[in-house]
């Protein structure tokens, strides 16, 4: 019989240790077919509450529901076997205190097998980073643009345009750092800030529309895939799957139309 090595994913860990290192390759991912292929190469895949977005239309992430979260988050658990799966905890399930945020993040990690959570805010959030932490709960925190606070921020603005602010960003990273988060994103952030921020703390950072200096990177699937018929300007673009998904779909219709549409003996050679 021969001896099989398991494989076995990528640990809280082995994230927090690439600081400063080999770049964190990262993306968002909802199902467990496109789970299944980025989990090749990257090293943790966030199930990201942009799901709202992307896939169910919303207009923001504010509406998010748990329950949505989990059902995607089984689904990317179930799709992978390497990387570390991230869930995020949506608007409303942690907010109000460290023990209600303890409850969400506990029952989303049950539920779903994943092996963190990620929030959004910065040194306000600091105390719940603290309480999930220190009660085995992996944290990964999420400052600049923050999508949830789109209502207070006036929209998805980029963050840091005017140098006056950098402090606040800056106090908001060290504090979550401080408080035992492993790694942090850094959405909508003007470069300068980032890279500073990269160098001031001592967890990874994970750049999205941020600076080619964080300690890794992280896109929305859809986005980089060219799915999505709007994109944030930030975004390379590396596929055209939107496109390519019409054009598939167009000539089926064609082909229903005028019969030319295979019968079973033909397609089933
Ligand atoms: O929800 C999400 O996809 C995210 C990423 C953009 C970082 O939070």
């Amino acid at each position: 019989m021969s001896k099989q090595t398991p494989i076995r994913r990528t640990t809280v860990p082995q994230i927090a240790a690439r600081k400063g290192n080999e770049p964190i390759v990262s993306l968002t991912s909802y199902h467990a077919h496109t789970a299944a292929i980025v989990d090749k190469y990257a090293d943790f895949i966030l199930v990201g509450d942009s799901l709202g977005m992307v896939m169910h239309g919303m207009e923001s992430t504010v509406g998010v529901p748990l329950d949505l979260m989990i059902m995607h988050g089984k689904a990317v658990v179930r799709g992978t076997k390497r990387a570390l799966i991230v869930v995020d905890m949506p608007f409303g399930t942690y907010e109000e205190s460290p023990a209600v945020a303890f409850r969400n993040a506990a029952k989303i990690m049950k539920e779903t097998g994943c092996g963190a959570v990620k929030l959004e805010g910065g040194e306000r959030m600091a105390e719940t980073v603290r309480f999930l932490t220190q009660r085995g709960v992996p944290v990964m925190a999420h400052i600049g643009l923050t999508p949830q606070s789109s209502n207070i921020m006036g929209g998805f603005k980029t963050q840091g345009r005017d140098e006056d602010d950098w402090p606040v960003h800056e106090a908001d990273a060290k504090a979550i750092s401080e408080a035992g988060a492993f790694a942090i994103v850094l959405e909508g952030m003007v470069e300068p800030l980032a890279a500073r921020i990269t160098k001031q703390i001592n967890i990874p950072t994970i750049g999205i529309g941020a600076s080619a200096d964080c300690d890794g990177q992280i896109l929305v699937l859809e986005d980089m895939l060219g799915l999505n018929k709007w994109t944030p300007k930030f975004v390379k673009v590396y596929g055209d799957l939107g496109p390519a998904i019409e054009r598939a779909v167009k000539e089926y219709a064609s082909e229903v139309k005028d019969r030319s549409f295979p019968s079973e003996d033909e397609v089933y050679r």
